[in-house]
């Protein structure tokens, strides 16, 4: 698997990274599902959908700070370098990612989809325009309140029961479509509308690769190839900066 791995890797001149949490997760950032993911301990129809926002903006709020906190100092791992690498040796490799922790950006990629938003920014919840940094000074007040109009801010993630961004979306199952290597790392691929790119890609014909310890809801099928390792420790070697 990984030599064949290498392969597709080193020849298709035309592929495409899809990411989720497990990605950051050798950078210290915990993922959404499992037996250690965030949605164990916390729930997120309370915490991570526009109602919560609207009906307990403190507690929302101070579950971002939270996550803000902890991402704080958080560094790239090796996988982020080798992808970096990549993007750089192809010149062209665009990067979906279902991560609001902009670590792709942070690692020097370029052409990066956010579909889920960022956690790095917030913006008036009344869409009066104001956009600003989330810095600590932002957040001393809870919930946040725009300087503009008085309305509570609102992390620019895309909450439960709210669209994704539809430019990004459809740009996204566009080029999952049409490139000729998916490479998807780090995701359960349960979360709708993402969870259908790798899919998308499968249907016209395009071999992924996933990289992920855990089996995922991706098919067993000769276009599917599994490898079952840390993105962190695998990828410095598929793309070809470690023997
Ligand atoms: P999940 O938490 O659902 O899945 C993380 C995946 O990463 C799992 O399949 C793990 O096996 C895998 N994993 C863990 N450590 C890894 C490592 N070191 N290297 C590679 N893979 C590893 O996260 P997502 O699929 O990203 O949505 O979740 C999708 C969405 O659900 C998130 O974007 C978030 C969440 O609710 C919103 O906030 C809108």
């Amino acid at each position: 698997m990984i030599n064949r791995a290498i392969e597709l890797i080193r020849n298709r001149s035309n592929p495409v990274v899809f990411t989720g949490a497990g990605m950051s997760r050798e950078s210290g950032m915990r993922t959404f599902r499992g037996e250690e993911g965030l949605w164990k301990e916390y729930s997120p129809e309370r915490l991570s959908s526009i109602s919560g926002l609207r009906e307990e903006p403190e507690v929302v709020w101070d579950w971002y700070k939270m996550r803000l906190m902890a991402g704080e100092g958080v560094k790239p791992h090796a996988g982020y370098r080798a992808l970096t690498h990549l993007q750089k040796l192809k010149g062209h490799l665009p990067v979906i990612t279902q991560n609001v922790d902009g670590l792709h950006s942070i690692s020097g990629q370029t052409d990066v989809l956010e579909i889920h938003g960022s956690m790095r920014t917030a913006s008036c919840l009344k869409k009066c325009g104001f956009s600003t940094q989330l810095s600590h000074e932002i957040l001393k007040e809870t919930p946040p309140l725009c300087p503009v109009c008085g309305t509570i801010l609102r992390p620019d993630i895309v909450l439960f029961g709210e669209s994704l961004p539809q430019e990004t979306i459809a740009r996204s199952y566009e080029l999952a479509e049409e490139c000729d290597l998916l490479i998807v790392i780090g995701t359960s691929v349960q979360v709708w509308p993402a969870a259908g790119i790798p899919f998308a890609a499968l249907e016209n014909g395009v071999d992924v690769i996933e990289i992920n310890p855990a089996r995922t809801e991706l098919p067993h099928s000769e276009s599917v190839i599994s490898v079952r390792r840390k993105a962190g420790e695998i990828l410095p070697l598929l793309v070809g900066l470690k023997e």
